[in-house]
């Protein structure tokens, strides 16, 4: 039985080391030690972006980057990068799940999207999207969805499209429930039903106007920022000024407070035709990701064929000559002759391709 001496030193040593024992299991999956695959370094969660620090870049005019995230990896590199928003993006719907449009996507897939980046990302503000269907019934509604995407999917903020009454509604009684909420004017791909595609918004007075009213709407509920996509750079300019909160653009020129871009669109990994096909003329490619890995694949599927993959060097699990020995004569005792031979042989290959090796350098 556990003494009061070795519990009130058990709790000592707890208090004194509540900091590092916390940040150990919450990194804990990242951490490669004693494994056979390796892992990137787990980051610093003591350095997380919070509204307050976007506040003050807002305030200072240094530009705030924002960039989609589906998965670890993903998320990883942007906090790596040291990118200050990660947003999980419905976007998912397309550029993950192969889907034409945002709409598909169900609340109960984004969520295993945002647990996935959440692992991932310590640093950034993590920004979860209200996916198609789950939030336009009520503000009851929408607050529940909110809250799951907080609870369950390990996000600091929830973004939602459009500006009509009841979404203002809705993104108040959110703000209410104490969720950090971004919202999305422009171009909203939710609502292409009624906008008639993914067509450019604000490109004439009365849709100009309604951009800014509805961003104006949206700041008065409460929200931190809001997205403006696919806005001529005037209508995004007048926002932008219009606003107190930063605005964040995708298709909206140079005058916001920040940008966003889609991961697999700015990475440029299109060799998939479907790719091609939903990335966005406003689209920067910063990379040709798709392209190297089509090479790679290539180029694995053809050493695997011609034998070259693995060689000596991929294969760095050892067994000596004498556990070797006793293997084959195990084997050959239980009647698996052919394995006995099998693993005889293989062990004689390596030893000539080893001293082949060693007469080569
Ligand atoms: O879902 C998404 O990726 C987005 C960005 C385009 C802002 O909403």
């Amino acid at each position: 039985m556990a003494t009061f001496s070795s519990i009130s030193k058990a709790v000592r040593f707890i208090r004194r080391n509540s900091n590092s024992v916390l940040t150990h299991l919450r990194c804990m999956s990242n951490v490669p030690e004693n494994t056979v695959y390796g892992g990137p370094k787990p980051q610093n969660p003591s350095h997380r972006v919070t509204l307050t620090h976007l506040r003050q870049k807002h305030k200072k005019n240094e530009p705030i980057t924002m960039v989609t995230a589906y998965d670890y990896p993903s998320a990883v590199h942007l906090d790596t990068a040291g990118i200050d928003i990660c947003l999980v993006g419905d976007s998912a719907s397309m550029v993950v799940h192969g889907y034409d449009t945002t709409l598909p996507i169900t609340l109960d897939e984004m969520l295993v999207h945002c647990r996935a980046v959440a692992r991932g990302a310590k640093r950034p503000l993590l920004v979860g999207d209200l996916p198609f269907g789950t939030y336009e019934s009520s503000a009851q509604q929408a607050v529940d969805t909110a809250v799951r995407v907080l609870k369950e999917g390990g996000m600091d903020a929830i973004k939602l499209e459009g500006g009509a009454p009841s979404r203002i509604t809705a993104a108040k009684a959110i703000v209410e429930a104490g969720i950090a909420v971004m919202g999305h004017v422009g171009l909203t791909p939710q609502a292409i039903s009624v906008l008639g595609g993914f067509r450019p918004q604000g490109r004439n007075v009365d849709s100009a106007v309604k951009v800014v009213e509805t961003a104006m709407a949206l700041q008065e509920a409460g929200c931190f920022s809001v997205v403006l996509e696919c806005v001529p750079a005037p209508v995004a300019a007048a926002t932008t000024s219009a606003l107190q909160i930063p605005t964040i653009g995708i298709g909206g020129g140079p005058f916001c407070s920040g940008q966003v871009l889609v991961y697999h669109d700015l990475l440029g990994m299109m060799q998939h035709p479907h790719h091609a096909k939903v990335t966005p003329k406003f689209c920067k490619q910063y990379a040709h990701v798709g392209d190297i890995i089509n090479k790679a694949l290539l180029e694995y599927k053809e050493e695997v064929t011609n034998g070259s993959f693995p060689s000596s060097a991929h294969s760095p699990y050892k067994i000596g000559a004498t556990e070797i020995d006793a293997f084959v004569h195990q084997l050959q005792k239980s009647g698996l002759g052919d394995a006995a031979s099998a693993a005889a042989d293989a062990a004689q290959k390596i030893e000539v391709t080893k001293s082949q090796d060693v007469e080569r350098q």
